[in-house]
């Protein structure tokens, strides 16, 4: 430490006094310099920084990675300034740093907490060995919109799974001890109902009331808050006409005073600016007012901060104290860190970057994301004796930079291994491997080289096709309206499914994809996500059948994109449909009366149920539930409620199972979805092996948010189920009491 301010600050201390006594020591323009962010891009630097860091007017820098830069960076702030103050260095690390990690609705995929956090464990450490300090993740928007791009940076559509897994995530990134080496702050985003953008099409307004603000999109920030997340960053969305880098109600009402959340926040990237953009304000000082007043402690990339905020806090018309909060919540986090005693990285990047530890919670991350949707006939495994001929076709299978997915800033292309690479080395010594990429991209048309693929095929045992689109169509501002395969992906699928020779496709993507039109054109399908680094070797693996697949799907499959946005926890709503109620629009007579149809909820065209719904996922081994049980008819409110079944593996081979928990409240204060996830299990069993999956919930679980939106638990009756997907029809009741 050197003779800074900062450092004749007690270091044995309480944080908050610390906090308090350098506060004290700050002049008005250094405190509107530990809410500046600044951008420090390596083709972006601004000359100045250096002299800005050494008059205190950055607290933090976004995109520096190079080893060497950050530390200087870190020496001037520290050593220069009249402060001493540190830097937070942020970066995108959303699901790996140069291990690539699946992409997190891959990792949703999982249903595995221990994965996850194993992933972002992992990248905190080789992240920090470049001086970043701070990741911006996770990313918990809850998504039930396969167009918009940003749903591969999610967890999916669920509530209970993000919780778990975003829990899992900030554990993983902040570790046990936030200040030890390889632990890094972490960062729940986009505050809040980002994912709920008009038609998927990223940064539209979004439309939620406060009541499902409530129970589906704030609960994840909840769990993380309660976890521990040091910051959140605003949604650059609209909400109830408010764009969240202004709107008090969420940052302020709920998130320091219902939730007692003391890290700070930080703007997303010239959101405060965009105020005036989406018309709240007249200009960038209006802006700043309003960010500033509504509880925004750190402005991202713009400057309205830096330019407007003395003159506003001179002019009387913003509290100095909001400023002193803003300032307090990120030093705190700054001494939570331990930056201000160990400001510099001192981590081996040699030692830890790209290491086997890396690449193999990579591998065992990627073997577990992968869906299986279909396997007709024991397509699959594949069995290396049976085979002497195998066509890879397709322009994934050998993309080195594709499987990757989006936000992959620091990402290496030249680690990942792909499925062509790795199926040669599984199984190349006994199998010819022919491989044909037949496209250019997944966008591509039809063309000469698909005749290539096609003999190719009929001269093989069997074809894998790997298809999906590439990490540029999913993604930040990369939504689509359609979610087909792109280009004439499916008429291979076509040339290919006319050869006679089993079709086993597996498809990377950044979302859910509509499948319908090459579903039944082929015998088994693999959704692999975009998987990271190491998804070739698990491709390899699950295809071989050195391993079983054992993801779950964490959105539901659409069969066409106008369902969406179409979710398993549904409201049941007035005319809920039957499988009575549907009629086709191929069937309808031209002159049928108009109340003939059904009048239930459904698509004339679609029906109203999914391709595959949440949960859904295959295996090689068979799972098969049964004795549902719940071991109190009735349970008193403040109390748990133990709800078991059997799970057996009738098959031959052994293999892992997400055992899912439903539950639905049958009659609510305000109207409860038709099923809840409430609880899940991975397992392993052993071919004939039967084990109890036994779950144990507290009323307090089954709390929801009612028409005064306060939390709460209403006596009454449960539907419960148990099974391997969101559509298990092994259901038992309960009864919630309350005698006291
Ligand atoms: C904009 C994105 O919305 C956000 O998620 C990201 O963390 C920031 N840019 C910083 O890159």
């Amino acid at each position: 430490m050197n003779a800074s301010v900062a450092s004749m600050i007690d270091e044995n201390s309480s944080v908050e006094q610390r906090v308090a006594a350098l506060l004290r020591e700050m002049t008005l323009d250094e405190k509107i310099g530990q809410m500046s962010q600044l951008n420090a891009s390596e083709n972006y630097v601004p000359q100045h920084l250096g002299d800005e860091l050494r008059a205190g007017h950055v607290g933090s820098v976004l995109n520096a990675v190079e080893v060497g830069t950050v530390n200087e960076l870190q020496r001037i702030a520290v050593e220069e300034s009249r402060l001493g103050i540190p830097l937070l260095v942020g970066r995108d690390v959303i699901h790996g740093f140069q291990t690539i990690m699946p992409i997190p609705l891959g990792q949703a995929a999982t249903w595995n907490p221990d994965v996850v956090r194993q992933g972002a464990r992992v990248s905190a450490h080789e992240a920090a060995t470049t001086g970043v300090n701070w990741t911006f993740a996770p990313m918990i928007d809850i998504s039930r919109d396969a167009r918009w791009g940003r749903i591969a940076e999610s967890l999916g559509e669920d509530v209970y799974l993000t919780n778990k897994l975003a829990v899992a995530m900030v554990e993983g990134f902040q570790g046990d001890d936030l200040s030890a080496n390889g632990s890094i702050a972490s960062c729940a985003k986009h505050f809040a109902a980002y994912g709920a953008a008009e038609s998927g099409r990223d940064y539209a307004t979004t439309n939620v009331s406060e009541n499902e603000l409530r129970n589906v999109y704030l609960r994840p920030f909840k769990a993380a808050v309660e976890a521990g997340v040091t910051t959140l960053m605003t949604s650059f969305s609209d909400i109830d006409g408010v764009p969240a880098s202004g709107n008090e109600f969420l940052l302020r009402d709920v998130l320091r005073d219902e939730w007692n959340f003391d890290g700070f926040v930080v703007s997303d990237w010239d959101s405060i600016r965009h105020l005036q953009v989406h018309g709240l304000t007249a200009n960038e000082k209006g802006s700043a007012l309003q960010a500033a007043v509504a509880g925004v402690d750190m402005e991202m990339a713009s400057s309205t901060y830096r330019d407007n905020l003395a003159g506003l806090v001179e002019s009387g018309q913003l509290d100095v104290r909001i400023v002193d909060d803003a300032v307090a919540n990120i030093l705190r986090t700054k001494f939570r860190l331990g930056l201000f005693e160990n400001p510099y990285t001192a981590l081996d990047q040699n030692n830890i970057v790209g290491n086997a530890h890396a690449l193999q919670t990579a591998k065992k991350a990627a073997l577990q994301s992968v869906v299986m949707l279909k396997n007709e006939n024991g397509a699959l495994p594949l069995v290396t004796e049976e085979l002497s001929t195998v066509a890879v076709i397709g322009p994934l299978a050998d993309a080195p930079h594709e499987q990757l997915g989006t936000w992959i800033f620091d990402g290496s292309a030249e680690q990942s291994v792909t499925p062509m690479h790795a199926i040669h080395s599984l199984v190349g010594h006994d199998i010819d491997v022919r491989y044909v990429r037949a496209m250019e991209n997944s966008r591509g048309r039809a063309n000469e080289a698909f005749d290539e693929a096609v003999a190719v095929a009929q001269d093989s045992d069997v074809a894998i096709l790997f298809l999906g689109e590439e990490s540029i169509l999913s993604g930040e501002a990369h939504s689509r309206a359609d979610i087909n395969l792109p280009g004439d992906q499916a008429e291979l699928v076509r040339r290919i499914r006319a050869t006679g020779k089993p079709v086993i496709a597996v498809i990377l993507a950044g979302r859910p994809l509509t499948l319908t039109n090459i579903v039944d054109e082929v015998d088994a399908i693999l959704f692999a996500w975009h998987p990271g680094t190491m998804g070739g070797p698990a491709i390899a693996d699950l295809l071989f059948g050195v391993v079983s697949p054992s993801g779950k799907l964490p959105a539901t499959f659409p069969r066409m994109v106008g369902q969406i946005p179409i979710y398993y926890n549904q409201k049941n709503t007035g005319k809920p449909p039957t499988p009575e109620t549907v009629v086709h629009i191929d069937d309808i007579d031209t002159h049928a009366p108009q109340t003939s149809l059904g009048m239930t909820a459904f698509h004339l065209d679609a029906g109203y149920t999914p391709l595959f719904p949440f949960g859904f996922g295959l295996s090689y081994a068979k799972f098969h539930y049964e004795n549902l049980r719940v071991a109190e008819q009735e349970t008193q409110l403040g109390e748990t409620i133990t709800i078991n079944a059997e799970l057996s593996n009738r098959g031959s081979v052994v293999g892992e199972e997400v055992a899912q928990l439903y539950v639905r409240d049958l009659v609510g204060n305000v109207t409860r979805p038709v099923r809840e996830l409430k609880g899940f299990q991975r397992l392993r069993l052993e071919p004939g092996e039967t084990v109890t999956v036994e779950f144990v919930l507290h009323t307090d679980e089954l709390a929801f948010y009612g028409r005064n939106m306060q939390l709460m638990t209403e006596p009454g009756d449960f539907h419960v189920w148990i099974g391997g997907s969101s559509d298990t029809h092994l259901r038992t009741e309960f009864r919630i009491v309350d005698n006291h």
